[in-house]
């Protein structure tokens, strides 16, 4: 076990790449599953869920080799077996992904069903609904999903408009792909990741319309054959890094990012008194005084993301008057704000509202990260806070956070990890 420490005060000066997006990675490595032969993606992350995926594929038979720093071939040739190992699937939701493209390709998938998540209740409900659509005969059986259909019939998929689930419209659309005939999937997500993912797969042969918008529209094909293409930017690292910056004070330059995808996180530190610049593939993000409360409600995109909810609130936490946070997406994601009191802020939660009165300074404070944004929402809290933090589950910001710590030490902030014995972990849990 490790535990990040960060010794706080210090601003935050220069330049930071963004890493490939861990969000928009996962999904194109499911999709690589559909085609019969070689793909190769660059600006793959390393990051746990990604190796945790890689082991997911090996498993069914796909071949997958780093081939140079962030590419990776794989070769899906060999697809043969149709389980999902639940040990892969209990620890990343992500790998239900592979669910589709196993239907699409073999007429077969058996997966374990994920369970709950310390973010809230995830059912993957959409999706099985969907692969029904399709045509797919599923049953649920000891916790595992079982499918089956000679071939997908492409049908009207309606998914439920106020979530516009990524990850249902995502197994879908590669389940549909080389369904028999057209799927039209409505309430679709328009996160960037799914546009992404389209795009691969249309670079990949499908036949594709509609992207980026609420209706997509699939003509299945027979075959898909292999292309080289790059994953986007992580803007869930780009938000947490912009936030940072607001955070700690200082002036930082993000490089190898789309602006275009923070519009509103822009919008709330703007609104902060924060200065954004943006170019065409960089941001500029500047703090000389203390911020300003600014209100939040997270939506699906192009509203403000969840995974950034915690970012803002730590914000909030140390900026000038009231702020009012909304999480509409789900239904537990303020578990890391009584660890934050911890470290002095004044938060208050009901229901899926939170309160944020600032304070001017939080204090460091031995404290427990449950998920990767809670983690990465404490370590700013801590780049922030007078004293020395010790933030134990460092594990979870390696699931999605590609050198963090060296990333941030970069910049100028304090922080290490150090190891940790499991007795001496015990006491902070
Ligand atoms: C993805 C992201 C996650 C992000 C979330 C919302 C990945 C690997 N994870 O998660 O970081 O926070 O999008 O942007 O990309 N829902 C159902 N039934 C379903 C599926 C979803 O009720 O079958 C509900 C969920 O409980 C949740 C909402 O829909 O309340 C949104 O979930 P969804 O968009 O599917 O999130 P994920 O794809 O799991």
């Amino acid at each position: 076990m490790e535990q990040i420490v960060v010794s706080g005060g210090r601003h935050l000066h220069g330049a930071v790449s963004i890493s490939g997006s861990k969000n928009g990675t996962l999904p194109l490595l499911a999709a690589a599953m559909l085609v019969e032969g070689e793909t190769v993606l660059e600006n793959v992350p390393q990051i746990e869920d990604v190796h945790t995926m890689l082991q997911m594929l090996e498993a069914l038979g796909v071949h997958t080799r780093f081939i140079g720093p962030g590419v990776l071939k794989i070769d899906a040739s060999d697809l043969r077996s149709i389980e999902a190992p639940y040990d892969l699937v209990r620890r990343m939701r992500a790998s239900f992904y592979v669910a589709g493209p196993l239907l699409a390709r073999t007429g077969r998938a058996e997966v374990p069903l994920p369970g709950g998540c310390l973010i809230g209740n995830r059912p993957v409900d959409l999706h099985v609904q969907g692969f029904k659509t399709l045509g797919a005969i599923v049953s649920e059986d000891s916790g595992v999903m079982r499918a089956y259909c000679q071939r997908l019939r492409g049908a009207r998929v309606y998914l439920d408009p106020r979530y516009r689930s990524l990850g249902a419209t995502i197994n879908i659309m590669l389940a549909a792909v080389l369904a028999d005939g057209t799927t039209v999937i409505e309430s679709a997500s328009r996160e960037p990741e799914v546009v992404s993912c389209a795009q691969f797969l249309r670079r990949c042969g499908a036949d594709i319309s509609g992207i980026g918008g609420s209706t997509i529209t699939i003509h299945g094909v027979d075959r898909l054959q292999g292309c080289r293409f790059r994953s986007i930017p992580d803007r869930m690292e780009t938000g947490t890094f912009m936030y940072a910056a607001a955070v700690a004070g200082g002036s930082v330059l993000l490089e190898d990012t789309l602006p275009e995808h923070m519009v509103m996180v822009t919008e709330a530190l703007t609104h902060s008194g924060v200065q954004v610049d943006c170019g065409d593939n960089y941001l500029r993000v500047s703090r000389d005084r203390r911020p300003l409360a600014a209100d939040i409600a997270t939506a699906p995109y192009p509203g403000f993301p969840t995974d950034l909810q915690p970012c803002h609130c730590v914000m909030a936490s140390v900026a000038e008057g009231k702020s009012i946070i909304e999480e509409a997406i789900f239904d537990a994601r303020y578990n890391y704000t009584d660890e934050l009191n911890r470290m002095g802020a004044n938060i208050r939660v009901a229901g899926n509202m939170a309160v944020v009165v600032g304070v001017p300074r939080l204090s460091a404070a031995p404290v427990e990260a449950t998920d990767i944004r809670a983690g990465a929402a404490l370590v700013l809290a801590a780049l922030a806070a007078e004293g020395r933090t010790h933030i134990s589950g460092a594990e979870f910001l390696d699931r999605g956070y590609e050198r963090l710590t060296d990333k941030l030490r970069g910049l100028g902030a304090e922080i290490s990890r150090r190891s940790v014995e499991g007795k001496e972990a015990l006491c902070w849990v």
